[in-house]
């Protein structure tokens, strides 16, 4: 393989060697097995297709200074993914075959875990998607499990470095009773128009507001929002957001620290008191934000004075980074060592 520039790594698609897929037919799951392809190979009239009837998950591995290979916390990754597989009718995987499964395709593609500071890691993605053919709208009877990997470098392209965000008035990513609570592509695909209108304006990403009354944050576009004022971490309470294990994280870090931390539903008239602001997830880490842009009253919030990341992101970006990678003790058990 060619040499791969780990510090310049995006967050994207690099070919490795293998992933690893899981089928469920006759009402059980089979044998894990080990693929090469890149490619799939399913019924033109799939449930995942035509109906939606998929869900992924997103999971990072990191090399430790000990040549240790750590992942954090997959347990919540896997009940997630079982979450999901109920909101839209799929047969759930069971936790013991998504831990054999990442343990496997991390194993196999161990040379490309990002060496320890690298500042990159190795991008876990699980998929369950229906495969059984129907046409009428109803869940399939047969179910795919994969998981892919690929090395991947920060989520936004400036890395640690404060983003600008824009408040979006056009567009709805989940409704309060739909499935924005889970992690279904279809949530991603309902995003698409309004992330590129807010790529296209020069922003990182938009940030939702809750669809009944356009009154209080809900995301970030594929992370979680988070202010800071007071000496508090304060997070959105809603049920058309995506539970973010980074950010469930988070919230004990900054306990940890001496914060106190509350998630409720946030105002956006309250947006002018937070000293600081962050998107957080697996693939955005902590993304600060520099400002916030309002759509529609076209009103700006900023969040730093010199354009660097306030100083509580700072330490919560430093603890979460030294516990995934091993630097710092492990208080609350996230991390598990692979024998790989
Ligand atoms: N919100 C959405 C919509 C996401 O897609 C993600 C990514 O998984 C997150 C938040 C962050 O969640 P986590 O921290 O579990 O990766
Ligand atoms: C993650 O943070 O793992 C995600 O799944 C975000 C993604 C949709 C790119």
């Amino acid at each position: 393989m060619n040499a791969i520039d780990w510090k310049n790594l995006p967050f994207g698609y690099l070919k490795t060697n293998y992933n690893v897929r899981c089928y469920f037919r006759d009402g059980k799951w089979g044998e894990l097995e080990v693929s090469s392809s890149e490619k799939i190979d399913i019924h033109i009239a799939a449930t995942c297709l035509h109906y939606g009837q998929e869900a992924f998950e997103g999971l990072k591995a990191y090399m430790g200074k000990d040549g240790k290979v750590r992942l954090f916390r997959w347990r919540e990754n896997a009940k997630r993914m079982r979450r999901s597989a109920q909101g839209v009718l799929m047969a759930e995987v069971p936790d013991e075959l998504f831990f054999e499964a990442i343990k496997k395709v991390i194993g196999l593609n161990k040379e490309f875990v990002p060496p320890y500071g690298s500042g990159a890691s190795l991008y876990l993605r699980p998929l369950l998607i229906g495969t059984g053919p129907q046409v009428g709208v109803k869940a399939a009877t047969e179910y795919m499990f994969m998981i892919f990997v690929s090395p991947v470098g920060p989520y936004f392209k400036e890395g640690f470095k404060p983003v600008d965000m824009m408040i979006c008035r056009t567009a709805d990513r989940a409704a309060p009773l739909g499935t924005g609570h889970i992690k279904v592509g279809g949530n991603y695909a309902a995003s698409l128009v309004s992330l590129k209108m807010g790529h296209d304006r020069g922003f990182a990403s938009v940030i939702y507001l809750d669809a009944k009354e356009k009154k209080y944050i809900d995301e970030c576009g594929p992370a979680n929002f988070f202010g800071i004022k007071d000496n508090t971490y304060i997070t959105p309470a809603s049920p058309s957001i995506l539970p973010s294990i980074t950010n469930m994280s988070l919230i004990q870090l900054a306990i940890d620290l001496g914060l106190k931390a509350e998630r409720r539903p946030i105002d956006i008239a309250e947006l002018p008191t937070f000293e600081e602001a962050g998107a957080c997830g697996t693939a955005a880490v902590i993304s600060p934000i520099r400002k916030i842009v309002d759509e529609k009253t076209e009103e700006v919030y900023e969040y730093t004075k010199d354009g660097e990341p306030g100083p509580i992101s700072v330490k919560l970006y430093n603890r979460l980074n030294a516990i995934q990678t091993g630097d710092e003790k492990d208080e609350h058990g996230w991390v598990d060592l692979l024998e790989i």
